[in-house]
């Protein structure tokens, strides 16, 4: 089937049970919503219907949504994250609920005239309550009638999760099967449908969770039904009218369909992946991450273009110009040189979706204006920059043993990461991103000294345009860093002192964390990390921060590097008697400055590593 075909017949499928099909919002969110910087899901334009607000269309609509995540953009390049993606959607505002909803999805889902995949590979999840929502009875039932209908018998799994005999049903807590867009907003309890990838791996057994994490079991459809609103507060009501917002991948249940290991197998890929190898000369089996990393940006910053945003150095257009200098990186990673590559690869992605996204052709110029003028001011000292950037690199390393634990790492001074910033236009994460790749830590501290110094001296425009986009950014980092102290202590406090730092990567938007443990974490111990971590948060502990000589440091403070590759001076950072590091900073100056946190995920990072994804919020 072709993406084509398959969004066709979503929307026919659902004109059919009498929805008003309406276009795909912009990627640029109504100038009254400032809660994100680009659509992230089909529901988000229309929150005000979904909170009571009448729609033109009617209280059913479907759509074709094209979305932006950028929050794991540096995760882009294995084989599942992806900026730009679609989502097809079926909406209900205060008509139906539940019963329809599952009962369509099931119906699209296996009947012959529409998808026809074979119900026996199909598992679905619950909301089993939490908090004072109760454990969501009335779709389990649906479930069973539905599943009863087309002559299957199935069970509901127990506490332990665990898919056996004839169990279909999973209940899970609010971490999966409770929908919210962000912080707040309406909201509610959740059912998604699982396909098995693998039946020829024999019989679905085990825990769920791990057969998700195995790739065995694919999520590839989300029906949520909001009926609660999350306010500011943290309080939650219930919504005047009962909602559901309904959301399936274009690219996933493409690779489903044509039997394919994963999205950059299927025809929405592929044309652009054909294109890089043609100008560069090499095979995208030899160099996947950069092929898809490329691809994907690249794709993203086309559909970016077309909905009117430009290169800035502030908030939307920032986004953009790190999504396309990324790219080139990447490009010139694989010996990509060739001027107006971007172009060459944004027509394929026009001709891909211009059928579709017709605004694609409508805005050919300025796409190809923009990706020429940013490839070629990029371009020109991009070379320069690497060049500068290995520099630094040999010269100003401070090299540390390489342990067990951490391996070895270096700091880049601050002057010198201004420098590729300044000089050299490299985003400030590019940098992290390639000095992370070298195991080199950069000086934030310094580089925002020598920021702070420029812009005292020349009151230049892109002073204030650091104002309101990179401070910003740097202070939500400086939060997550502290965060992350936080999270190493109360990981060593839930799960034993033995607990190390494996690795982190912060972005204004999310913190990740590795550490070592053997198993996957249970919910409870989730929870009790998170509630810990929260604890100290609200009990407003200031963050301390002592030069000391090495010698007297490690005399109390535990540290995981060899001691004798310390400089002489270390700073020593202590939150109450909860966390001592030892550590470069920033941090923040209170732990009540962090508001509440929250852990999104918790998966495997490699063997015998886990990893956290976790926000402020
Ligand atoms: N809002 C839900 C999601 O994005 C369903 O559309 O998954």
């Amino acid at each position: 089937m072709t993406a084509q075909e398959l969004r066709e017949k979503y929307l026919k499928f659902f004109e059919s049970k009498g929805h008003t099909i309406i276009p795909s919002a912009s990627l640029v969110p109504r100038e009254t919503d400032a809660s994100v910087l680009f659509t992230t899901a089909g529901m988000h334009p229309l929150v005000p219907y979904l909170l009571g607000e009448e729609h033109p269309g009617g209280k059913r609509v479907a759509n074709v949504q094209k979305c932006v995540r950028t929050g794991d953009i540096d995760d882009v390049g294995d084989n599942r994250h992806l900026t730009f993606f679609e989502m097809m959607g079926n909406w209900s505002f205060g008509d139906y609920f539940k019963k329809e909803a599952i009962e369509w999805s099931f119906e699209f889902l296996t009947d012959p005239k529409w998808l026809g995949l074979d119900k026996n590979r199909l598992y679905v999840t619950v909301f089993k309550g939490e908090g004072n929502i109760p454990r969501d009875e009335t779709a389990i039932e649906i479930w069973k009638e539905v599943f009863t209908k087309s002559g299957m018998d199935v069970a509901v799994a127990g506490e332990d999760e665990i898919i056996k005999d004839n169990v279909r049903i999973i209940p899970l807590g609010t971490d999966d099967n409770f929908w919210i867009a962000g912080a707040t907003g309406p909201c509610g309890g959740d059912t998604e449908m699982f396909y098995d990838t693998r039946p020829e791996e024999g019989v679905v057994e085990g825990k769920f969770s791990d057969l998700v994490d195995s790739f065995r079991l694919i999520e590839i459809w989300n029906d949520v039904f909001m009926e609660f609103e999350k306010k500011a507060d943290g309080s939650v009501e219930k919504l005047s009218q009962q909602n559901v917002d309904t959301g399936m991948g274009v690219e996933r249940t493409l690779a489903v369909l044509n039997g394919k290991e994963n999205v950059f197998e299927t025809e929405l890929f592929q044309p652009i992946f054909v294109k890089i190898e043609e100008l560069s000369g090499k095979k995208y089996d030899d160099y996947k991450k950069e092929f898809r990393i490329i691809a994907d940006h690249i794709k993203a910053a086309t559909f970016m273009i077309a909905d009117g945003v430009t290169p800035l150095n502030v908030g939307r257009g920032y986004v953009l110009r790190r999504l396309i200098r990324r790219a080139i990186r990447y490009a010139y990673s694989i010996d990509l040189k060739e001027g107006g590559f971007s172009w060459g690869l944004s027509r394929v992605v026009i001709e891909m979706y211009g059928n579709f996204y017709t605004g694609l052709k409508e805005k050919e110029n300025d796409i190809r204006a923009v990706l020429f003028e940013e490839e070629e001011k990029f371009r020109q000292t991009l070379e320069n920059g690497l060049r500068e950037l290995d520099k630094a690199i040999e010269e100003y390393r401070i090299r540390w043993e390489d342990s067990e634990v951490f391996g070895g790492f270096k700091v880049m001074p601050g002057n010198i990461v201004f420098k590729l910033f300044s000089t050299y236009g490299f985003p400030i994460e590019l940098i992290k991103e390639i000095a992370d790749e070298k195991k080199i830590f950069i000086d934030e501290e310094g580089f925002k000294g020598e920021f702070k110094k420029h812009q005292d001296l020349s009151r230049t425009a892109s002073a204030g345009a650091f104002k309101g986009g990179l401070q910003g950014t740097g202070e939500m980092e400086t939060k997550y860093h502290t965060a992350t102290h936080l999270l190493l202590a109360a990981l060593r406090e839930i799960l034993g002192p033995e607990t190390y730092q494996k690795g982190s990567n912060i972005t204004a938007e999310r913190m990740r964390f590795d550490f070592n443990y053997p198993a996957k974490l249970t919910p409870e111990q989730l929870k009790q990390i998170e509630d810990l971590v929260n604890q100290k948060i609200q009990e407003n502990i200031p963050v301390e921060m002592r030069e000391m000589p090495k010698d007297e440091a490690l005399k109390s403070v535990k540290v995981s590097f060899d001691p004798s590759r310390y400089p002489d001076v270390v700073k020593v950072y202590s939150i109450g008697d909860f966390s001592v590091e030892v550590c470069g900073g920033p941090h923040i100056q209170n732990t009540g400055e962090l508001g509440s946190f929250r852990i999104t995920k918790e998966e495997a990072s490699s063997a015998g590593v886990r990893r956290i994804k976790a926000i402020l919020e």
